[in-house]
């Protein structure tokens, strides 16, 4: 059931009790600017089970640098979450995913060709870790790649204490500016700029000010960059 039509449902007196007892009255303001939640998006086919504990995903994959740190809060009370499991997982600079068979498009007709390219052995750039009492995870990976037919992203898959439906699966989307930059380098420039904008990507369908809402503000770190993403979730 949808939290805020049973709270509506349940009356002020109950959730004035509520909100006084567990999160102490400061915080029935907030309940006027819930703090989300975040866009839900597709999971997509490339989730692997039991991905691994770590906040280092890279393993050896080239590629530019990139500090990710995810803070998550609750939707409804505005505060960090710990003890969420963050599974996150996105392409290399070759535009495959490791532990998956990958579709391929065929560029001209944007539609799935009947050939796949199989990283099954490999598990690159996947991992999860637990929120602190901070709400927060920090990974260590590189700037994605690009793959037909979709913007460069990564997943996001937030769980509250393996409560199912808690669940909330999104991707992060990475300043242009910055993409420009990445994709001139090594690992990346033999593929070029990545021909699919908002308008062609399968998933965001031209939703441009969707993509703003779930893009990374992104700043240099040494040799790559780092950047901190608020993610609003459930819990109870
Ligand atoms: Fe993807």
């Amino acid at each position: 059931m949808d939290r805020r039509k049973f709270i509506a449902g349940a009356g002020g007196a109950i959730l004035t009790s509520h909100a006084s007892s567990v999160f102490g009255t400061s915080n029935i303001a907030n309940l006027n600017n819930a703090c989300g939640p975040t866009t839900r998006l597709t999971r997509g086919p490339y989730l692997t089970p039991n991905s691994p504990l770590r906040s280092d995903i890279r393993e050896n994959s080239p590629g530019v640098p990139l500090k990710l740190e995810l803070t998550v809060i609750d939707d409804l009370w505005c505060t960090p979450i710990s003890e969420c499991v963050v599974d996150i997982w996105h392409c290399g600079a070759n535009g495959l995913y490791s532990g998956v068979d990958n579709i391929v498009f065929n560029p001209d007709t944007l539609r799935v060709s009947d050939q796949a390219i199989n990283m099954k052995d490999k598990s690159y750039l996947r991992g999860h870790q637990v929120t602190d009492e901070n709400g927060k995870v920090v990974f260590t990976t590189i700037y994605p790649g690009w793959y037909m037919p979709r913007l460069a992203h990564i997943h996001v898959r937030v769980v509250w204490r393996d409560v199912e439906w808690t669940a909330l699966d999104t991707q992060l989307y990475l300043p242009a500016d910055v993409e420009r930059a990445v994709y001139q380098t090594a690992a990346y420039a033999a593929r070029g700029p990545n021909p699919i904008g908002v308008d062609r990507d399968i998933v965001m369908k031209g939703d441009a000010e969707a993509v703003r809402n779930l893009t990374v503000t992104l700043e240099r770190d040494g040799d790559g960059y780092k950047g901190n993403f608020e993610i609003a979730a459930t819990s109870l």
